[in-house]
């Protein structure tokens, strides 16, 4: 019995010793217990320029049918590749693929796989513009996190997301992508998505790191065209973009994505400037930028570079430290680095950023994506009732004549027109894999929600676009017999999104057509827009009796939208982009400047206000806003002042309702927007019931401006905040 535990414990006594000396021998950077700078800096020792360099390289993986951005074959993929964009919707390609890397190169470094994870991975949400129509952070930060639950149990660690680019021009397809018009709502949506993506641990399995993009000022592309010049002063970019990716990176956003377009002479994927002095030497970023698919090759017919290796070297010395589908850091950069245009030390610099992102999503420890079935990972009823509360919440009732909606004792309804049965087109663009089965029709909805209540009919009456009417006789045909019609009308997903501009926001003519001939059949016609930009209603403004746009609501739209035209919902969504009265009128937008004469040069054919204003959104019930309550109407710099506001529900129905805050400096040293939103908030105010709403304000932050240097300034004289029509004037002294 002796010598057994003698025998034992010298067992013991070995085996510890050997784990001591196998961590002993374990690479730093291999061990979970030390910290992510020391694991970075000891892998970064190791490492040849040839490692460091293909660090900086994003290839593709797996099947894609988007035209834009094909996939490489995988045996092409070099196993020491950095990053990859992943089109696959499981993780088994993916560890394949990484297994490669982990085990057949020198030092096993995991590739970081990334995606456009925009608005939902497989359960889709509405498209974004439309999410920003809720006035929801809070319900946006959930979808983001249902997002990246979704995307990195499918192998993705990484969204090409949240688009915050502020929008300009509503003939650019990509307005659909980001969060409407305004600075502060982009800024205010971009953290809250960082945070939903994110989490509090990258690490967790279940986040993916976010990336900002595009930066900077693309939503400023001349004409709505795509990846074209932007003209933004210093005054514009730090008083309309800056904001958004202030805060964005206050939230602690891992990446960034430079942008394709030219920012006034110098594009933004070799713009030091905005990638490095801004980025990373005045906020302080510590992730990385990863240019936009092929921004560095651009550089050449951008006109700033005459080949791949001068636009690598541009690109690089600016700021972008990853190269996505360029092939040019892969080729040029360590060339570029033996001929000391490149300096070893800003390389090392931008793998140090890639690897640490890299260990702080647990990529070393955790390389591969663990096995799970579409059932184990994809919509969760909760997740389901997130997109359906999002879609409801991001509808907005643009005009309801004579009260039409709710609608009231319809025993039978026509539902008509070319969007009523589609799928498809609900998801919109970006929709990364999401699965128009899975959406709920307009037609279905309607279906589930007026089962037994009311007879429904269908006809398509046309098709999007073309001028085939001769399915317009079946629609009169079914309106006659009908107490109502609701006509589901408005894009088609692919006519917004990247490369999608168009020169009208007004839907095709036979679409208006068919609304023109049902009109005339003199019965209520409701109109169910689904776009991914504001649209030109001015003619179905007048002849229609009710408008919702309910833009691509993602999969889950049908139902809410119907809850809403049969009044169990009361709609609460406000515009976060204004609509156009024409596209005559584009750019117009609520934040302009003062005109020099306001009362003339106005437009000599069609009035110069928009139809539909930004924040604008019509309720079920009523609500009456009382005055303004400031705790003060003097202040000194550096004082606090909150205003309060009661506002009451006198309807007959609870309703969700948005205040909107918006402060205004009639002089200025340097001319300010007519209105800026600082600050909203959105309660829950039941019929009868009082709800006080209220804004703190820090007077530097919300009253004062910022220069072309990007200073903040707060100069003493009168202040007006606003809410809706009214106003109070505060006056700030020395
Ligand atoms: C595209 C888009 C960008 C996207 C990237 C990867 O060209 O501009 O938003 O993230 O390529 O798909």
């Amino acid at each position: 019995m002796k010598n057994r535990k003698i025998t034992f414990l010298l067992l013991l006594v070995a085996s510890c010793s050997l784990i001591a000396q196998g961590e002993k021998d374990l690479p730093a950077y291999k061990d979970a217990k030390r910290s992510v700078e020391e694991r970075v800096s000891d892998l970064m020792s190791r490492m040849t320029l040839e490692e460091k360099v293909m660090q900086l390289n994003q290839y593709t993986l797996g099947r894609n049918d988007n035209a834009n951005n094909m996939a490489d074959p995988v045996n092409d993929i070099p196993p020491a590749i950095g990053s990859l964009i992943y089109f696959s919707s499981n993780g088994d390609l993916r560890n394949r693929v990484q297994k490669r890397a982990m085990e057949e190169t020198r030092l096993g470094i995991p590739i970081i796989f990334g995606y456009d994870v925009i608005h939902g991975y497989r359960t889709t949400y509405p498209i974004s513009l439309a999410q920003a129509c809720s006035w929801n952070p809070q319900l946006v930060e959930q979808a983001c996190a249902v997002a990246a639950q979704e995307a990195r149990m499918s192998g993705v660690d990484w969204t090409f997301s949240p688009m915050i680019d502020v929008a300009r021009d509503a003939r650019w397809g990509r307005v659909a992508e980001g969060y409407g018009e305004d600075p502060y709502a982009n800024a205010v949506f971009a953290a809250a998505s960082v945070k939903g993506y994110q989490g509090t641990d990258l690490a967790s399995g279940k986040n993916v790191a976010a990336c900002l993009k595009h930066y900077i000022g693309y939503g400023a592309s001349e004409a709505g065209r795509d990846y074209v010049y932007t003209e933004i002063s210093g005054q514009t970019l730090w008083d309309t973009y800056m904001l958004p990716y202030e805060e964005g990176v206050k939230a602690g956003a891992a990446t960034l994505m430079s942008s394709f377009n030219d920012i006034s002479g110098t594009p933004g994927s070799a713009n030091h400037y905005t990638l490095t002095e801004v980025l990373k030497e005045r906020w302080g970023h510590d992730g990385f930028v990863v240019s936009d698919w092929g921004s560095i090759e651009q550089l050449r017919p951008q006109g700033v570079a005459k080949d791949k290796k001068e636009a690598a070297l541009k690109a690089f010395t600016a700021g972008v430290e990853m190269d996505m589908m360029n092939r040019s850091y892969d080729n040029h950069l360590g060339e570029l680095v033996k001929e000391g245009k490149v300096s070893e030390a800003l390389l090392n610099d931008a793998v140090k950023r890639v690897l640490r992102v890299k260990f702080r999503l647990g990529l070393f420890d955790n390389p591969y994506t663990p096995q799970t079935t579409e059932k184990e990972r994809f919509l969760f009823p909760q997740s389901l009732k997130i997109a359906e509360q999002l879609a409801e919440e991001s509808i907005v009732l643009l005009k309801n004549e004579n009260n039409t909606l709710p609608l009231k004792n319809v025993s039978k309804m026509a539902v008509v027109g070319p969007m009523a049965k589609s799928q498809w087109h609900l998801l919109g663009s970006w929709r990364a894999q999401g699965n128009a089965d899975d959406a709920v029709s307009l037609f279905a909805g309607l279906e589930n929600e007026f089962k037994g209540k009311a007879q429904l009919s269908f006809a398509a009456g046309c098709d999007f676009d073309g001028d085939d009417k001769s399915g317009f006789d079946e629609a009169k045909k079914i309106a006659a017999q009908s107490d109502v019609v609701i006509l589901c009308l408005g894009e088609k997903a692919q006519w917004s999104g990247e490369n999608a501009s168009r020169s009208t926001i007004a839907l095709p003519q036979i679409q208006e057509d068919l609304v023109e001939e049902l009109k005339a059949l003199g019965k209520p016609v409701i109109l169910l827009l689904s776009s991914g930009r504001p649209l030109e209603l001015n003619r179905l403004d007048k002849i229609s009796d009710a408008m919702l746009q309910v833009w691509q609501p993602g999969i889950a739209g049908g139902n809410p939208i119907a809850g809403i035209v049969a009044g169990r919902i009361n709609p609460s969504g406000k515009l976060s982009m204004t609509f156009p009265y024409s596209t005559g009128q584009i750019p117009i937008y609520y934040n302009h400047r003062q005109s020099a004469r306001p009362h003339q040069g106005k437009y000599q054919d069609i009035p110069s206000t928009p139809l539909y204003d930004f924040a604008h959104g019509l309720s079920y019930t009523t609500y009456t806003y009382g005055d303004l309550k400031p705790s003060t109407l003097t202040i000194k710099k550096g004082d606090k002042l909150s205003i309060e506001i009661p506002v009451t529900n006198v309807g007959g129905i609870d309703g969700l309702e948005t205040v909107h805050w918006f402060v205004f400096d009639p002089v200025s040293t340097i001319s300010r927007p007519v209105k800026e939103l600082k600050h909203f908030e959105k309660q829950m105010i039941k019929k009868g019931e009082t709800k006080v709403f209220k804004f703190d304000i820090d007077p530097l932050k919300d009253l004062g401006f910022i220069n072309a240097d990007g200073k903040r300034f707060l100069e003493s004289g009168d202040y007006y905040i606003i809410v809706k029509d009214k106003k109070v004037k505060v006056t700030l002294v020395d």
